[in-house]
């Protein structure tokens, strides 16, 4: 995650609005990720399961809460899929 800022900034520079926004989305759901997995592993040893959400469209996950819109790419719920 530590490249995002200069890859951001670049794409700033460029003026390349798609390129900004493919940056700044997986900055965002690479952030999530990396919660997501340390809380599963706590999750593991105390033998609590969850439900989890995928934004089919930018790869966010929700954790046991179906959100109305992507918290990162404003997909609409029906794009979540659910993974248990
Ligand atoms: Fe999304």
């Amino acid at each position: 995650m530590d490249e995002y800022p200069k890859l951001i900034k670049d794409a700033t520079d460029e003026n390349n609005q798609g390129a900004l926004r493919a940056f700044s989305h997986t900055r965002d759901v690479e952030g999530r990720h990396s919660e997501l997995y340390k809380k599963a592993m706590n999750d593991m040893l105390a033998e609590r399961l969850s439900k989890y959400y995928v934004c089919q469209v930018c790869r966010y996950i929700s954790e046991d809460n179906l959100p109305e819109n992507c918290p990162v790419c404003g997909s609409v719920k029906a794009k979540f899929k659910l993974v248990k």
